[in-house]
């Protein structure tokens, strides 16, 4: 089948005036929907149920994003019923059809791109530019798993070798029913990415949008059900994950479980689904990404304003609340003070508040819990090292943070090792570059991490001991792109998977050798 090649879908330029038009026009149109009820999706069919939930802004906690329809365990065994009926006809559908439902979501998500990004502003906090690029993430996406599909229908004409009188196949089949559980941090891009490679595989899917951003996972049903995917293949069920979410992972019927999020819960997870429950008849898969403690490494003849500013937009980035951030900057001794006084001086600049605002850098947390969590680590920090800039917050209105760096920290401290999924910076000095690198693997993640240097053989070295999924070399160690750089981590950052990637489909897969004698 002949199809225009992938390429990744361009960023918006905020600097012209048309695209800052289109995007106040993307909050009036969210303006008209603010506030309103959602329902379940199951099998189509609009569902509504006494417990609901107000999703709310995190800029302004008095406003309500939506109220959504909660699940139990009634609606969850529902969705399991559709899931698994949808399989029986959905895995036989042409691949090819169910890609063409991910370009035309893919279109229809380009046409929207700027309503998207401002309901992204309202429930995620996401300031314009992150907005964006989360929209254009999840189109990515699309475009790249309905190419990656037809690439793999390439597979059954590959020539497998046979004996005389043989015929030999080889293809892969779907899995089943997948739970899918993305996170919030990214509420359109990884949802949509999660989603789709796990029903254009042929699966049929429950998913559980994340409690904080449920009404974005709401609208992209609305995408999918435009874009022509048949009733059942997805099923749309926000609620508890102690309740409805930790059911489902045992559920005997459960094929697969695919989870982003934070570290305790992936290996839950894993740890749940990997007990068989009576009448149960297979291992289910596990596809988790979880969460990291990246480092960023400035070697002695590095650029140091590359360095600083690949610190701080990595660090303080969508409130330093992505799993590839920048928590901690390890720098060798010969530069270390003329790094932090670059790194304090560009985040001096960083303006903090409602992202609705386009001059706002940096927005709120995520929510209450968020903001407790990362606030705790003020006094820690101030215990273990020394506080350069920050430590400053504000929870009156909305969950704002001021960015905080912490200088002069042991690589074992607290603040080193400990995932903060916000803006504060933990900043160490190392001997050399060798004793930067053994620092920088001293944890017990392994996501992303980058090296600023100018030194060949130690850019060399960084490739072969560096132990993470995503390294970067001279440039920030966030804003992986579909398709160009594959995302996923080692360790205790995931099951290794890598969305984005060349192999990501076929973790939804199994293949199916097929030998006839002829
Ligand atoms: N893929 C994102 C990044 O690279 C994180 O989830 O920043």
């Amino acid at each position: 089948m002949s199809m225009y090649s992938y390429k990744t879908e361009p960023l918006t330029d905020f600097t012209s005036d048309a695209n800052v038009k289109k995007y106040e026009d993307g909050i009036r149109t969210v303006y008209t929907y603010l506030g309103e009820s959602y329902d379940l999706v199951i099998d189509g069919k609009r569902v509504k149920t006494d417990k609901t939930l107000n999703s709310i802004n995190p800029s302004n906690h008095q406003e309500i994003v939506g109220t959504i329809s909660q699940a139990s365990i009634k609606e969850a065994d529902l969705a399991m019923k559709a899931a698994l009926e949808a399989f029986e006809t959905w895995k036989k559908v042409d691949p090819k059809l169910r890609a063409d439902v991910l370009f035309k979501s893919a279109a229809i998500l380009r046409k929207r791109k700027f309503e998207f990004s401002a309901l992204m502003t309202k429930e995620a906090g996401k300031p314009w530019p992150e907005a964006d690029a989360d929209v254009a993430e999840a189109i990515d996406f699309l475009e790249y798993y309905g190419r990656q599909m037809l690439d793999m229908l390439k597979i059954d004409d590959k020539i497998l070798s046979r004996r005389n009188l043989e015929r030999n196949e080889y293809k892969y089949i779907p899995l089943g029913v997948g739970v899918v559980i993305p996170p919030w941090n990214f509420p359109l891009a990884i949802l949509v990415g999660m989603t789709s490679a796990a029903v254009v595989s042929g699966n049929t899917v429950i998913l559980k949008p994340a409690s904080t951003t449920q009404v974005i996972g709401y609208k992209f049903i609305e995408v999918l059900e435009e874009a022509g995917l048949p009733n059942g293949v997805v099923n749309f069920l926000p609620g508890k994950g102690s309740e409805i979410g930790e059911y489902l992972v045992k559920h005997p019927k459960t094929r697969f479980i695919s989870f982003t999020g934070s570290k305790d819960v992936g290996v839950g997870i894993y740890e749940k689904a990997a007990k068989l429950q009576e009448g149960q008849i297979w291992l289910k898969r596990v596809i988790a990404e979880m969460g990291g403690k990246d480092a960023i490494v400035v070697d002695s003849d590095a650029n140091l304003d590359l360095a600083a500013e690949s610190i701080v937009k990595s660090a303080f980035g969508f409130s330093g609340q992505k799993c590839s951030a920048c928590s901690r900057a390890i720098i060798v001794d010969d530069v270390y003070d003329q790094v932090l006084d670059k790194v304090v001086r560009l985040t001096r600049q960083i303006k903090v508040g409602n992202p609705e605002k386009q001059e706002h850098f940096m927005g709120p947390v995520n929510d209450h819990l968020a903001f407790k969590k990362i606030t705790s680590y003020f006094e820690i920090g101030q215990k273990e090292g020394r506080l350069l800039i920050g430590a400053e917050a504000n929870d009156e209105k909305g969950y704002f943070i001021q960015p905080t760096i912490f200088a002069d920290l042991k690589p074992d401290s607290r603040l080193m090792q400990e995932e903060i999924f916000g803006p504060v910076l933990a900043i160490c000095k190392a001997k050399d570059f060798e004793d930067a690198l053994k620092i920088a693997n001293n944890t017990e993640y392994g996501l992303t991490g980058a090296v600023i240097s100018n030194n060949r053989m130690h850019l060399e070295q960084a490739r072969q001991e560096f132990h993470v999924g995503n390294l970067y070399l001279n440039r920030k160690c966030t804003g992986a792109i579909v398709g160009y750089q594959p995302f996923g981590g080692f360790n205790l950052s995931g099951t290794d998977s890598k969305a984005g990637g060349p192999d990501y489909l076929s973790l939804h897969m199994q293949g199916k050798t097929i030998s006839e004698t002829l």
